[in-house]
């Protein structure tokens, strides 16, 4: 590979010339490194999901179609043990195909040493990996913590949690709506406010003891640091809003459905579904209502639909990330720790011990 590409090691006399042509032309550096990643999207739709090790050879491999396993993963990767202050938890799918030997033809590896790297894939993703447990993840570097089957939350603290996901999700979405570099990333069909205007108001009628709590302080205390690394840079922003919904719809999703499980006899809520947008395909910045959406049932068709909508946002991410600097990469890359635990911060609120007295009715 003698292209110019960010964060793959290259010898020093090959890097030197590279940067020469980068600062010569960096318009045309970018569009080589454009040019080639038609491919590449494709086969990063599995390269997130990889362990690291088998990344690169998965990005050589996985062109054209992509192998769905469904199920697998979540057997595979249980998050058992999270605990606040560390519970973001990166989707970590293994594809069996991408890891045996047996499938990958010339003409994929063909593809594959066209493909630049991912930025998210890369870099992004390595570092929310390092923060991960070992039980969240096989590539996780932390020592494993109370697992989240322990967790005994009650239906309030249940309520607390979504208000303060609402706040959090909410102020997300504000900033991508109001941000002109944000513009590609509306109506993405990750948006989970008004999922979670749905759910606040089906727990309130499920139990009108209950009542909507004012926003608690990890809601806002992760809020505020958004707006402010907004502020900071749209790089810096960047790595909130991707550790944010890649981890609810991973880590987060297996949690909530916990919850749904167990204080809410199953009823799974709208913000652990996910719907294609329907214009989702058609136009990028046609904006999707949700609120004209029924619900999916059981939601057994949201792998995929979550899959797509994740991949679609990661290809966005990633061009975005092509007109950074290294120093404006180096400062997303850096902010993961605080978009761990200011995420994780939220948890705190589900990550109850059971009560001693058999008071709770849940
Ligand atoms: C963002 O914009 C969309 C489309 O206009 C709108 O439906 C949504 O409510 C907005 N989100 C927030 C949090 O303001």
């Amino acid at each position: 590979m003698n292209r110019s590409t960010p964060f793959v090691s290259q010898s020093s006399q090959q890097a030197a010339s590279d940067a020469h042509a980068r600062r010569s032309s960096r318009r045309q550096v970018r569009q080589r490194l454009r040019l080639p990643s038609y491919c590449m999207w494709i086969s990063l739709i599995l390269g997130l999901w990889v362990k690291p090790a088998a990344a690169f050879r998965s990005l050589l491999r996985t062109a054209p179609s992509l192998p769905r396993h469904p199920g697998t993963w979540s057997r595979r990767t249980p998050p058992s043990s999270l605990s606040p202050g560390l519970q973001l938890h990166i989707p970590v799918h293994h594809h069996p195909t991408s890891l045996s030997a047996a499938s990958a033809t010339e003409a994929e590896a063909k593809r594959e040493k066209r493909a630049p790297p991912s930025f998210i894939n890369g870099p992004l993703r390595r570092a929310a990996m390092k923060l991960h447990t070992r039980d969240q993840a096989k590539e996780g570097e932390q020592p494993a913590q109370t697992p989240f089957t322990k967790w005994a939350p009650g239906l309030a603290d249940f309520m607390q949690f979504l208000v303060d996901s609402k706040h959090v999700f909410e102020t997300l979405e504000r900033c991508v709506n109001e941000t002109a570099e944000l513009k590609a990333l509306r109506g993405s069909g990750l948006e989970r406010t008004a999922a979670l205007d749905r759910d606040v108001r089906y727990l309130l009628e499920l139990d009108p003891s209950l009542s909507v709590p004012p926003v608690g302080q990890p809601g806002r205390a992760y809020a505020e640091l958004l707006l402010s690394k907004l502020d900071e840079g749209i790089p810096v922003f960047m790595n909130h809003y991707y550790n944010t919904y890649f981890a609810h719809s991973a880590g987060g999703r297996m949690i909530g459905r916990r919850m749904c499980d167990t204080l809410l006899g199953g009823h799974l809520l709208h913000f652990y579904r996910w719907e294609q947008p329907d214009t989702h395909t058609a136009t990028e910045n046609h904006h999707h209502h949700e609120q004209g959406h029924h619900a999916s049932g059981s939601g057994s068709g949201d792998r995929s639909v979550i899959e797509g909508l994740l991949a679609g946002v990661r290809e966005k991410i990633d061009r975005m990330a092509l007109s950074w600097t290294e120093e404006e990469k180096q400062k997303c890359i850096d902010e993961t720790p605080n978009a761990f635990r200011y995420g994780g911060g939220l948890l705190s609120h589900l990550a109850k011990p059971p009560k001693e007295s058999a008071g709770e009715a849940v």
